[in-house]
């Protein structure tokens, strides 16, 4: 990550990072993973691959994706999923036309007012591959004001978009309330059932995949299962089995921008508290299976004076296998100018008995963090 658009052989976590074209990258609030890529010549290797906000316009935006063979080093792949400028431009833009071509004129009404440019928000993209339906799903957590409330986070939805090929275009297909509280347990927020806002996917060892979300207005986090195509809950709301299709996670406990990840037989979540854009203290869980009894554990963060998870909020955590390192991915936000929010880059380590630890490093590589 240097200044200029030369290539780059370290992490710098909070620095500007540029792609390799030489612009700022626009990937916030993202999510990295390894993915076989086919290229042109229909030869398939292994990619990482960066999915995240747009924001350079500021706080509305598209979805971005970047590729890379190294983790530092990233190409642009493009606004894989894009906001939609006027509900006309969907009938008449050829992108639009050509991506929604079948779509009725009330799909189209839901397009527009789901990635609307000027109201939508969306946030936190991750994109998962489905082998069943050989296609990429991706999910966000798509929001914005409702008939009944001008709030940019009335609607508290999740949305879902499909493409054939992992750097889309995405096909906006719908965004839904999930699950709700059952009636036996004490549901914090009754007065809006099924919100989903910040949220993360996470794909199990045996294929069944998870989305994980802040629910309740941010009181309660939840974790949902998805059907077999992973493009909607595994049950209905009002069908779904609490334990089986969804747990509640320490109702009233306020977590968002939740992380989840497998290592070694263990299930961890990292999460923050709920300050908007500013950051805070992080705090961690693990559990033996993802509807297992999650026990809370503390802030993993060594030598974080502030409290502020270095200045970070949760995204996303992965492994990189060829140095065994166990990667956090944070986002700095800056409220005032988001388009040049920082992303916060480091190692994690383990103690012995699995406890996590985070400790700030100014810069870094993956060789050296074995
Ligand atoms: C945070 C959330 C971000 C964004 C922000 C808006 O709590 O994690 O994704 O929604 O609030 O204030």
């Amino acid at each position: 990550m240097t200044a200029d658009s030369s290539r780059c052989s370290s992490f710098r976590p909070g620095e500007v990072w540029k792609d390799t074209d030489g612009n700022v990258i626009q990937a916030h609030g993202g999510q990295v993973q390894k993915l076989i890529i086919r290229n042109d010549s229909g030869e398939d290797s292994y990619k990482w691959v960066w999915i995240g906000e747009d924001k350079t316009n500021g706080y509305r935006g598209g979805v971005c994706m970047y590729s890379s063979d190294d983790l530092y080093n990233w190409q642009f792949k493009g606004v894989v999923m894009r906001n939609v400028p006027s509900r006309d431009s969907l009938d008449t833009d050829e992108y639009f036309k050509k991506l929604y071509a079948g779509y009725s004129s009330d799909e189209l009404d839901n397009v527009a007012l789901s990635l609307s440019a000027e109201r939508a928000v969306i946030e936190r993209p991750k994109v998962i591959y489905s082998p069943k339906n050989d296609n990429y799903v991706l999910w966000f957590h798509a929001d914005g004001p409702t008939p009944e409330s001008d709030s940019n986070y009335a609607a508290a939805c999740a949305g879902v978009a499909i493409s054939k090929t992992p750097f889309g275009p995405y096909k906006f297909i719908d965004r839904y309330r999930l699950n709700i509280c059952p009636p036996d347990q004490e549901d914090k927020y009754p007065k809006s059932r099924g919100m989903a806002r910040d949220m993360n996917l996470f794909t199990d060892v045996d294929g069944s995949a998870y989305i994980i979300y802040s629910s309740e207005e941010n009181l309660t986090l939840y974790i949902s299962r998805l059907n077999d195509d992973y493009t909607y809950l595994a049950m209905k709301p009002e069908e779904a089995v609490y334990g089986k299709d969804f747990i509640r996670l320490f109702p009233g406990a306020q977590r968002e921008a939740p992380a989840l990840f497998l290592r070694n037989g263990k299930y961890y979540l990292m999460s923050s508290g709920c300050t908007g854009w500013a950051p805070n203290q992080a705090r961690y869980y693990v559990a033996d299976s993802v509807m297992g009894e999650w026990t809370s554990k503390k802030d993993p963060c060594i030598g974080d004076t502030k409290k502020t998870t270095f200045d970070s909020q949760s995204t996303c955590i992965f492994h990189e296998p060829e140095s065994d390192t166990w990667i956090y991915m944070g986002d700095r936000w800056f409220s005032e100018a988001l388009h040049d929010s920082r992303y916060i880059w480091l190692p994690l380590k383990f103690r012995d008995n699995g406890d996590m630890e985070l400790s700030f490093v100014s810069e870094w590589k993956l060789k050296e963090d074995k």
